[in-house]
This record gives C-alpha cells, sequence and structure tokens, in this order.
C-alpha cells in the first residue's frame, strides 16, 4: 500500500495535478470527466488535484487494500468490528429487498421488520393521537433524551426533513448540563409530553440523568402512576430499560451489531418517524438501500463512496491535508457537519492498525462545517487566503420547498457555486493589481495593496447536488458518507467501529465524581486536576 501512496505522491507533482487552473484551461470536458451521479445525487470532483494518472491508481489504492472484499463481509455480516467481536450491520435496517442477512448462522431480517413494524404502529398512534397521556390529552410535544449516535442522527435529520413534519413537535435534550434539560421543559405540559429515552446501553450517564429529571418533572406534576403513558425507550439492553420502569410494550430494541453513530435507521430514529410518519420514514430507508446497492455493484469511476473515500484519503495520506469542511448550502442540514463529525471522526480517529502497529501517515482528518451562507461570512477567509489548504466539500438542492422564496434559492446557488469557483481559480497579483488600478488607484498604491488581494486559488472542493432535500436525498447521503468512512477506514488499515477514546473520558468521569461532590479527596490526581477541583468547590458553596 505505501508503494501506491509513494506512486501517488509522485504523481501528483510531477503531473502538477495541484494545478486546477490549467487543468481545467486544458481540458474543456473537465467537469464531465471528474464527475460521477447515482440517480439525481451528482458528485463534482473535477476541483480536486486529480488526473486520469491519478484515479487509476486511487482505484489500484482500493483494491490493494481490498476495499470491495472489506465491503463485502460488512454485508454479509462478518465480525468486522474484531475488538469488540461484533458484525456490523446497519445495512440490514435498510434492506428494502429483505433479502436474508446472517449473523452467526441467524437471519436478523424477521427481527428487523418486526420492530420496525412496532415503532411504526406506536409512531402513528402518537401522531393520530389514538396513545394518549395520562390525563387523556394527546401527545403534543415528544422529547428525545440522547446523546452522541443516540442524539446526534434523530436530531439532525428531524431538521433536515422539516417541510415533512406533520406530527407532534420534536425537542432533543443529550448534555449533562441540567440547563438543556431546564430550557427544553420550560414551555412544555408533562400532560401533553412523551419522553423518549435513546440509549444503546442504557447506562450512558448524561442520558440516565436527565431520564431521572424527566422521570421527577411528570411524576411531580402528575403522579408516580403518570410515568408510564409519558415515557418509551429504545435501547439493546431491555432488562436495563424495564429497571427503569418503561412498559415493556414502549421498549423498541435494536441490537449490538448497529453502532451507535450508525443507529438512524433502527428504532433510534423513532422521534423522526413520530415527526413525518411510516411512509416518509419507509422513503428514508430506501435512499439508504440505493446507496447500499450503488456502492456493493458500481464501477471505482462511477462508485461514490469509493471515489469519496479514495479522493478523502488522498487529501489526507498523499497531500496532507488535515482538516476537511463540509458546507451545506441547505440550511437545514445545519446539523450535518455536527453529525459527520461523530460518523468520521469517532469512526476514524484512530492510531492503530487493524495489526494492532502504529498507523503509517495519517487516519481520519478534523472534520468541521457550517452551512453556507452563514460559514462564508464567518470562517471562508481563512479558507481562501490562509496557509492550510482545506479541501472544502459543498452541497446544495437544484430547488427548496419554498417556492415562492425561489429567488432566494437562486442566490444560495450563486454563492455556492461562486465559492467552490473562487476557491479553484484565486486571483493572481496581475489580476488583483490590474482589479485595483482598474478601480482608479495609482500604480504605487496598487503595487502596495494588491498582495492582500492575492488568492492562491488550487484549493480543492466537492460539490454534490441533489434535486431536493427530501427523506429519500438524505437516506442516501448519509448512507454515502457512511460508506465513505468505510472505505477511508480500510484505506488507513484501521477498525472503524469501536471508540475506546470515548470510553476512556466516561471511566475517567465517574471516577471523578466523588471528588467533586466532595465525598473523596483528590489524592492520586495531578495537581491541576486537585486544584481546579478546589477551586470550583470553594465557589459553588
Ligand atoms: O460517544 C460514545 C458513544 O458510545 C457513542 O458511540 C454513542 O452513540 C454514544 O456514546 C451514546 O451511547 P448510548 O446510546 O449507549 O447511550
Amino acid at each position: 500500500m505505501q508503494a501506491i501512496i509513494d506512486k501517488l505522491t509522485s504523481t501528483a507533482a510531477a503531473t502538477r495535478a495541484e494545478d486546477l487552473r490549467a487543468a481545467f484551461a486544458a481540458d474543456t470536458h473537465r467537469f464531465t470527466h471528474f464527475s460521477a451521479a447515482l440517480d439525481d445525487l451528482l458528485m463534482d470532483y473535477s476541483k480536486c488535484a486529480v488526473n486520469e494518472e491519478i484515479m487509476t491508481l486511487l482505484d489500484e489504492l482500493c483494491s490493494t487494500a481490498g476495499v470491495a472484499e472489506k465491503r463485502d463481509a460488512m454485508f454479509a455480516g462478518k465480525a468486522i468490528n474484531f475488538t469488540e467481536g461484533r458484525a456490523v450491520l446497519h445495512t440490514a435496517l435498510r434492506n428494502r429487498t429483505n433479502t436474508p442477512v446472517l449473523v452467526e448462522g441467524r437471519d436478523v431480517m424477521p427481527d428487523v421488520n418486526a420492530v420496525l413494524a412496532a415503532t411504526g404502529r406506536f409512531a402513528e398512534g402518537i401522531r393520530t393521537g389514538k396513545l394518549k397521556g395520562a390525563t387523556g390529552k394527546s401527545i403534543t410535544d415528544v422529547v428525545n433524551i440522547g446523546i452522541g449516535g443516540s442524539d446526534l442522527g434523530p436530531a439532525m435529520t428531524t431538521l433536515a426533513l422539516a417541510p415533512f413534519h406533520d406530527g407532534p413537535r420534536l425537542h432533543f435534550v443529550s448534555n449533562v448540563d441540567g440547563a438543556h434539560i431546564a430550557d427544553t421543559l420550560k414551555p412544555l405540559s408533562a400532560e401533553t409530553t412523551l419522553f423518549v429515552v435513546a440509549s444503546k446501553t442504557f447506562t450512558t450517564i448524561e442520558t440516565m440523568t436527565n431520564a431521572q429529571t424527566a422521570r421527577r418533572f411528570v411524576a411531580d406534576t402528575l403522579g408516580e402512576g403518570a410515568v408510564g403513558k409519558h415515557f418509551a425507550a429504545v435501547s439493546t439492553a431491555l432488562d436495563k430499560v424495564a429497571a427503569f420502569g418503561i412498559d415493556s410494550e414502549r421498549v423498541f430494541g435494536f441490537w449490538d451489531w448497529v453502532g451507535g453513530r450508525y443507529s438512524i435507521w433502527s428504532a433510534i430514529g423513532l422521534p423522526l418517524m413520530i415527526a413525518i410518519g411510516e411512509q416518509n420514514f419507509g422513503r428514508f430507508l430506501d435512499g439508504g438501500h440505493a446507496m447500499d446497492q450503488h456502492f456493493r455493484s458500481a464501477p471505482f469511476r462511477k462508485n461514490l463512496p469509493m471515489l469519496l473515500g479514495s479522493i478523502g484519503a488522498y487529501h489526507r495520506n498523499v497531500l496532507n491535508y488535515q482538516t476537511r469542511a463540509i458546507l451545506p448550502y441547505d440550511q437545514r442540514l445545519v446539523r450535518f457537519p455536527a453529525y459527520l463529525q461523530q460518523l468520521d471522526m469517532e469512526s476514524n480517529g484512530k492510531s492503530v492498525t487493524v495489526d494492532g502497529k502504529p498507523v503509517s501517515g495519517s487516519s481520519g482528518p478534523v472534520v468541521w462545517g457550517e452551512p453556507g451562507t452563514n460559514g462564508q461570512h464567518a470562517f471562508y477567509q481563512l479558507i481562501h487566503q490562509g496557509t492550510s489548504i482545506i479541501p472544502t466539500e459543498f452541497l446544495i438542492a437544484a430547488r427548496g420547498f419554498e417556492s415562492h422564496l425561489r429567488h432566494q434559492h437562486e442566490l444560495l446557488i450563486a454563492n455556492c457555486l461562486a465559492q467552490s469557483e473562487a476557491l479553484m481559480k484565486g486571483r493572481t497579483l496581475a489580476e488583483a493589481k490590474a482589479q485595483l488600478t482598474a478601480s482608479g488607484m495609482d500604480e504605487a498604491q496598487a503595487d502596495f495593496i494588491a498582495p492582500h488581494r492575492v488568492f492562491s486559488g488550487n484549493r480543492p472542493s466537492i460539490t454534490f447536488v441533489y434535486d431536493q432535500l427530501t427523506p429519500y436525498a438524505l437516506g442516501r447521503l448519509i448512507a454515502l458518507y457512511e460508506h465513505r468512512v468505510f472505505v477511508e477506514g480500510v484505506i488507513f488499515r484501521i477498525n472503524s467501529f469501536d471508540q475506546w477514546g470515548v470510553e476512556l473520558g466516561k471511566e475517567l468521569a465517574t471516577g471523578l465524581l466523588p471528588v467533586v461532590e466532595g465525598k473523596l479527596a483528590a489524592t492520586g490526581h495531578d495537581s491541576s486536576t486537585a486544584g481546579l477541583v478546589a477551586t470550583l468547590l470553594s465557589r459553588a458553596k
């Protein structure tokens, strides 16, 4: 593999792949040559530092890394998450053809279908008012209590699909900071509120603490006997949910082969289903499934996850770009960068290979972003003129849902395309100077100012275009990014499906709690931690 990385490095330099202006000038069909599509989802990667030689090498990189074989092992239910001895089968949750998927010789599809049907019935019961609160009133507000994958997926998708909402209002509480639940509960009435406690393990301290606070909110207002009608749970730990006291008819399970950050397709999607209905949730699953089939069958140059993943690995490991910015020109994707942060960084933020050796080169990049056009007035300055090269990923719909605001959508498109064009083209010193003198500035002043108005250009970007942000389009987009993370993980030779780094933080926080509560001395902790504990304790009084 290192040999191909080295070859990519030398080919990129020898073919001046990074000179994008020259590449577009030399090939007027560059867009056609370096773009691919799945139905209406277009991926334009022509503004990346690639050429035919590099694409051939990236194809070779995927083959040498064994991307196709490992992909097939994942879909076949092999225990590819070997540090936890688990299969990785979020794809089974959206397996709309219902072909058997075997885990240790047992087809998981009947269970998947049964839980999907049960969540559908429950969601419809809440939406239609058939399932009421303890005082006989319909549910108007649903509060999802979860964190990480048990929050980001439902929260991001619910926001993204706002035009499809025709159910109760949705709220999301994740942070253990009491401010989060207090502010959320303030405008709500216990009588008309349903809490969904979402936790794969049902041990996560943030979620358990917030769930207890919510329980008190209901019990204090409506009495202990009312709790059952105001709670539901989603978890793999059914025994722990029972201990919490949630009626088994309102508990929806999933399985250890669904990673938290891949769980939106499971019963964790219940809040989304309550918001948009069972049928639209089905379209969301259909979109994910369409991307799965594409990933499994399309040849490299047409395969969006393979292209996105191999170009991402090329950016990270060959060109040494340390971060990537996700820039949706779609306000409703406001939480998509945060969602991808967990998906990508929790999956590929690793430094040990599958053989237990240190990763040579780099693993996953820092992922960040904000919707355009807001980001333009915040951090784009650095993307255009800063000293770091930041590959950007733009996302834009051909149509918004606000047909009466068509002009605003045109402005959005113009901004999106202008950014990627400017990043690619830049502005030379001569162009900057010519612009200044044309505006009436004298030569000496133009010479002085022009360097500040130079943009190096050659800054890579990928643009995704889709017709409209429907449930189907969103499902397809999320699955695309899931598979991109998979492809990159295979190339980095890491296990993308565990998260021991996060587990460490959980352990340490649990150990520190009695110290912060003042029940245990800070002995054994470093002087900084002990000093901070002492300061906070003295000020809390
Ligand atoms: O952040 C670590 C993590 O384990 C995530 O993978 C998971 O999505 C999150 O915690 C929440 O865990 P749970 O669903 O078990 O409460």
